[in-house]
């Protein structure tokens, strides 16, 4: 059966402070899953989620069941290391997940670690997140004194060690790659891929990186069944999908909803609406990274392949190859973006466009590792011309020139940090043309120098 609004998977212990505790979340049936996965061969765990269409809620919605079967037959050692980094702008749910079920999270890494034979494993958390790192570190010791984890779980023969590390503060760590160096003591700066982790990730062994919320999702698979949790979902992702709604909305915060609704309906029906008796600009799907919706394109649902398949959006134009042409992002992503990290930005219809585009670009600038030239450069370019348009000092070709600085970054760099202030500024300069132009003083005067401020114009 598809999920409905009163479906809650991960959410369900949300406001109950006796499901923290190791004996709230048993009296509630917790870790009765862990026990039924050691009685299963781990390649039919595996295979259970591969039937669940469990797509990994990070931001790249991959396949988990898929990810998970890139490992090597032949291994001498395995990791299994949690995403908790949680730097993506506007996403705000793996901190929630963490400080009200922190048992589900380590019961579902268990029964991951069992699936691919992990032995030691790794929780990378935001070093921000204190409350929540404290919450993990009492639940952990709480799971090792009851035998949950430790040198032979439940008396299985299993041995399942788990490390908390907590980060420093760098967006990039989130990129896995990267987040395995930070681990190692190392700088963190993403990795040259492949080899991907699943074949060389944490001190050189295979590696599965996952997100918190796809890890939670693991014992309902296997209590339920991977067909179970399929039909929850639609085509091929399953289950439910949390998102985290912030901007000009009546009522934000974070639901755990059906993939089915639609982005109109999770502004109205959820979240009270626009504020103020508004109307809706824009909205940001998945994370800022993620290109904006305009107000038209809100009748797509929030599952990961509605927004890549749309065909509503023509083809955008770029200078490449010293001529202006059409610029299509592949795989038949019309609608030019993605689910991302379920971080849901909305903005009405006062929202000063190029302002927000520029912060957003100012925020890749900043935590780009600066590793690669068209990221380092790039990312620094956006962001200049980016805030002189925003305030007022942009000069005739500036559009033109925002994309093509964010053509030269997109498909050049180490790892997706390059792409992830390409798109967005691809998307709003395309989906918003009108109000960078009109924000240039004289769009015909072709100044080689930078104009100064317009009266009334705030400098940065
Ligand atoms: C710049 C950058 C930052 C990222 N930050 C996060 C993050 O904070 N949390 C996360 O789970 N994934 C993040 N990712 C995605 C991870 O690299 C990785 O794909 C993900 O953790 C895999 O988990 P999943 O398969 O469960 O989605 C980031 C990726 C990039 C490129
Ligand atoms: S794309 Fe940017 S963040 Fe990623 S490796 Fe290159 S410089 Fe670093």
């Amino acid at each position: 059966m598809p999920a409905d609004l009163d479906t809650k998977l991960i959410t369900r212990n949300f406001g109950n402070e006796e499901a923290r505790k190791l004996a709230g979340y048993e009296k509630l049936g917790g870790y009765q899953t862990l026990r039924k996965a050691l009685r299963m061969k781990p390649e039919d765990i595996v295979e259970e989620v591969k039937k669940s269409n469990l797509r990994g809620r990070g931001g790249a919605g991959f396949p988990t069941g898929i990810k998970w079967n890139f490992l090597p037959k032949q291994r001498t050692a395995t990791h299994l290391v949690c995403n908790a980094d949680e730097s993506e702008p506007g996403t705000c749910k793996d901190r929630l997940l963490i400080y009200w079920d922190p048992h589900l999270l380590i019961e579902g890494m268990v029964i991951s670690a069992h699936a691919i034979g992990a032995t030691h494993n790794y929780i990378y958390i935001r070093g921000e997140m204190m409350r929540e790192y404290q919450v993990l570190q009492k639940a952990i010791d709480e799971a090792y004194q009851r035998g949950y984890l430790g040198s032979d779980v439940l008396g299985s023969g299993f041995r399942c060690e788990l490390t908390v590390h907590r980060g420093a503060g760098a967006y990039i760590c989130g990129e896995e790659t990267a987040l395995l160096n930070s681990l190692e003591g190392l700088r963190g700066q993403p990795r040259i891929k492949p080899p991907f982790p699943a074949v060389k990730g944490l001190f050189g062994k295979p590696t599965i990186v996952n997100n918190v919320e796809t890890l939670m999702n693991i014992p309902h698979i296997i209590d339920k069944g991977g067909a179970w949790y399929a039909e929850l979902g639609v085509g091929r992702s399953g289950g439910t999908r949390i998102v985290c709604v912030s901007g000009h909305v009546e009522k934000p915060g974070v639901y755990e909803l059906p993939l089915t609704i639609t982005f109109n309906q999770l502004i109205d029906d959820i979240c009270g609406g626009v504020w103020k008796g508004r109307k809706v600009k824009a909205v940001i799907p998945g994370g800022t990274s993620m290109p904006p919706l305009s107000a038209d394109e809100l009748d797509v649902p929030v599952e990961f392949d509605a927004l890549m398949t749309d065909e509503r959006i023509g083809p955008v134009k770029v200078y490449k190859n010293h001529n202006w042409q059409d610029f299509d992002m592949g795989g038949g992503r019309q609608l030019r973006t993605m689910a991302g990290s379920g971080g849901i930005v909305v903005m009405d219809d006062e929202t000063d466009i190029p302002k927000a585009c520029w912060r957003i670009m100012k925020f890749y600038h900043h935590e780009s590792c600066g590793q690669c030239t068209p990221c380092r450069e790039g990312t620094g370019w956006l962001e200049k011309v980016c805030r002189r348009v925003a305030f007022g000092r942009g000069k005739a070709g500036d559009v033109e020139l925002l994309s093509t600085i964010a053509h030269g970054i997109a498909g050049n760099t180490i790892c997706p940090l390059g792409e992830a202030a390409a798109w967005p500024m691809l998307g709003f300069i395309t989906k918003f043309r009108s109000d960078f132009e009109a924000k240039i003083p004289d769009p015909t005067d072709d100044l080689e120098t930078e104009k100064p401020a317009a009266a009334g114009a705030t400098a940065s």
